[in-house]
C-alpha cells in the first residue's frame, strides 16, 4: 500500500497531472497481485461504456433521445430511452468482453448470461445503469453504477449464486457521473478510492482525485424530506437532530438533495455529508437496492473512512437473499453514520 501511495505521491504535483487509467493499473498490478489483466480488462469496458454513454447523455436534449420508452421495469419504475441505451451498452461491452460469467442489472428481471458464443470470465459485474434516470431531461447529474465480485461457482455461465453475494466481497466498486465533467471514482479492495475525470480533448479519464478520504464530520445531510410524514417518527427525530445540530459535530447540517443518488453521494463524499434513504409507509425497505446502488456505494464509502447502515446491520454484511431486493440506506462520514447507529441501538 505504501509503495503505491509513495508512487502517487510525486504525481500530486499539480505539473504532472495526467496519469491515464492504463498508467494506474500498471502501478495496482505492481503493488497488488489480484490485480491481474483480467479486472484490468473489466475495468476498461466500463470506461469505455461510460465514455459512450457521457457522449449520449450529453446529446440526449439535440437528437430528442430524452423521455420514456413507454416500458415499466422489474422495479415498477418507467424506463427512459437513457436508460435503456445505457443498459445495452454495458452489457454489450461486457458481455462480450470473456471478463465476465453473469451480470446483472436495474433494469433486467434476470442475471443477463454473456453473449452467445462468447467465452466466461471469473468476474461478475452488477450495474445501475443510469442512475438517477429522472433528473435526465431536466439536466441534472446521473451516473452509472457498479460492482465487481469474482464468481464463486467453478465454471461455465455464472448463475444466481454468483450475482447474490454480500457487498463486503466485492473486489471492486465505483460509479461514472456525468455532471459538470465525467468522472469515474472506484475503490478496488485494500487499494483505496481514485477519482479520474475524463478529458474531452483527448478522450481519457485522467487521475484527478488520488486517494479520496471522506470528511469524518458532515457538513451536509440528503434526504428527501418530502418524504417526512410517512417515515418512522425515529427517522424523523434522527434527521432533525442532525440538522439542528444536535449530532457529533455539534453544528446544524445545511440540506442538499439532488434526488440522485450518485451525485448526492459524490458531493458528500469529497465535502463531507450524509445521505438518507430511511423506510417509508409505502417502502418499509426504503427506495434503494441492496445489490445495485447500496453495495457499490457502501464499498466507495468504507474505502474511503467513511460509513454505511441499513440502521441494524452494515451494508456490506447484509447477505442478499433476491436480485432486486431493497434496504434501508444511511451512508457517508463516519461520525454521523456512527451516530445514526447509535441511536438505532437505543431504539
Ligand atoms: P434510478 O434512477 O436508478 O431508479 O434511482 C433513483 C433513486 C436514486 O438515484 C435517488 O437517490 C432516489 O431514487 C430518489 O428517490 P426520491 O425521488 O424518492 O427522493
Ligand atoms: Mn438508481
Ligand atoms: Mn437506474
Amino acid at each position: 500500500m505504501s509503495d503505491l501511495h509513495g508512487a502517487y505521491a510525486k504525481h500530486e504535483d499539480p505539473n504532472t497531472v495526467g496519469i491515464t487509467f492504463p498508467e494506474h493499473m500498471n502501478l495496482l498490478q505492481k503493488a497488488f497481485p489480484f490485480a491481474t489483466g483480467e479486472f484490468s480488462g473489466v475495468m476498461r469496458e466500463l470506461m469505455l461504456a461510460g465514455k459512450i454513454i457521457s457522449s449520449k447523455v450529453r446529446r440526449a436534449g439535440l437528437v430528442h433521445e430524452m423521455g420514456l420508452t413507454g416500458r415499466v421495469n422489474v422495479q415498477g419504475e418507467q424506463v427512459q430511452f437513457l436508460d435503456e441505451f445505457s443498459n445495452e451498452t454495458i452489457v454489450r461491452m461486457l458481455g462480450t468482453s470473456g471478463h465476465v460469467c453473469v451480470m446483472s442489472s436495474e433494469e433486467n428481471a434476470d442475471p443477463i448470461p454473456v453473449a452467445p458464443g462468447y467465452p466466461c470470465g471469473k468476474y461478475v459485474v452488477t450495474i445501475d445503469p443510469l442512475d438517477g434516470s429522472t433528473n435526465i431531461d431536466v439536466n441534472v447529474s446521473t451516473g452509472t453504477i457498479f460492482s465487481v465480485h469474482e464468481r464463486v461457482t467453478a465454471s461455465g455461465p455464472g448463475t444466481l449464486e454468483d450475482v447474490l453475494q454480500p457487498g463486503s466481497t466485492q473486489v471492486a466498486a465505483g460509479y461514472i457521473i456525468y455532471g459538470s465533467s465525467t468522472m469515474m471514482v472506484y475503490a478496488a479492495r485494500d487499494c483505496g478510492v481514485y477519482g479520474f475525470t475524463l478529458d474531452p480533448t483527448i478522450g481519457e479519464f485522467l487521475l484527478s482525485h488520488p486517494n479520496i478520504k471522506t470528511p469524518e464530520h458532515s457538513t451536509v445531510y440528503s434526504a428527501n424530506e418530502g418524504n417526512t410524514s410517512s417515515w418512522s417518527p425515529e427517522d424523523r427525530e434522527l434527521v432533525r437532530a442532525l440538522r439542528d445540530g444536535e449530532g457529533p459535530g455539534g453544528t446544524p447540517l445545511t440540506a442538499r438533495y439532488v434526488g440522485s443518488l450518485v451525485s448526492d453521494f459524490h458531493r458528500n463524499l469529497l465535502r463531507g455529508g450524509i445521505y438518507f434513504y430511511p423506510a417509508t409507509q409505502a417502502k418499509p425497505n426504503g427506495k434503494l437496492r441492496l445489490l445495485s446502488e447500496c453495495n457499490p456505494l457502501a464499498f466507495v464509502a468504507e474505502q474511503a473512512g467513511g460509513m454505511a447502515t441499513n440502521g441494524a446491520e452494515r451494508i456490506l454484511d447484509i447477505v442478499p437473499k433476491e436480485l432486486h431486493q431493497r434496504v434501508p440506506l444511511y451512508i457517508g462520514s463516519r461520525a454521523e453514520v456512527q451516530y445514526v447507529v447509535d441511536a438505532f441501538r437505543r431504539r
